[in-house]
């Protein structure tokens, strides 16, 4: 049977059991250090995975993506190969001069890329789990990048303002639009992410346009991208929106 398996840096994730036959066919194409199969999803606010070693026992690695260095422990952290057009697309955007607040940077998946491609003068990257924002700190001194700060923090304790506001989380992602308003300068754009059923595609922008108005915004414009099949009909979408203050 045909073995699918996942590669973040020299470590190989799989979905089901494998004979000791596959285990050396897998080690032997990939050269990989570690073999982790899959037990449940990511789960909770800090987005974890559950794996158990099948073969090997170091977990600690560094992925590299669009000339980014990725280092982190994958038995602890995600690291979504869906999302890998959209971690690139962020990064060609260009975000000259501007101001970027990270609300949920992981281990810097859209703040390592799109400090080092997209030209930005200042990026906050903001995370509550201790564990990622280690690898976040190392992973901007591996990137060796000057213009991002990490902040260890629930982003709803931190006050700052900017021009460009990510939002790649997608759990209950709505519910931080206020905070995201309140690190919105007087125009800017909000990258917003979620997951919605395709019979219901215009949800998140009914959303953002609500919440704008609460928090004395309007919506000018927006795009709205399919990233991924998050599950069958349900799409992971992320919508760029440009807002202005109502005066
Ligand atoms: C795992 S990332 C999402 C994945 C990412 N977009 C990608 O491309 O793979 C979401 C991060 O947000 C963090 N997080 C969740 N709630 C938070 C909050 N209130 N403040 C700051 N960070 C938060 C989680 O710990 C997690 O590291």
């Amino acid at each position: 049977m045909k073995i699918k398996y996942q590669r973040i840096g020299d470590i190989v994730i799989v979905k089901r059991e494998l004979s000791t036959e596959e285990i050396k066919k897998i080690v032997e194409k990939t050269k990989c250090k570690t073999i982790l199969k899959a037990t449940t999803h990511i789960t909770g606010e800090f987005r974890e995975p559950h794996y158990k070693i099948i073969y090997g026992k170091e977990t600690e690695t560094i992925h590299k993506e669009h000339g980014c260095l990725f280092k982190l422990d994958v038995a602890k952290i995600m690291y979504s190969q869906g999302n890998i057009k959209e971690r690139e697309r962020i990064s060609r955007i260009g975000m000259k001069n501007e101001v970027v607040i990270d609300m949920f940077a992981g281990i810097g998946y859209f703040s390592i890329p799109l400090a080092k491609y997209s030209n930005p003068k200042k990026v906050y990257a903001i995370e509550k789990n201790p564990t990622s924002f280690y690898y976040l700190t190392e992973n901007i001194k591996l990137n060796k990048l000057k213009n991002v700060t990490a902040i260890l923090s629930d982003n709803r304790d931190v006050s700052l303002k900017g021009d460009r506001i990510i939002m790649g989380y997608i759990h209950k992602t709505h519910k931080f639009l206020d905070k995201a308003f309140s690190f919105l300068k007087e125009e800017g754009i909000i990258h917003y992410h979620e997951t919605v059923a395709e019979s219901i595609l215009n949800r998140p922008i009914e959303r953002l346009k609500y919440y704008a108005e609460k928090n004395n915004y309007k919506l000018e414009s927006y795009k709205l991208y399919k990233i991924k099949k998050y599950a069958p009909g349900v799409w992971h979408v992320v919508v760029d929106a440009k807002f202005c203050a109502y005066t």
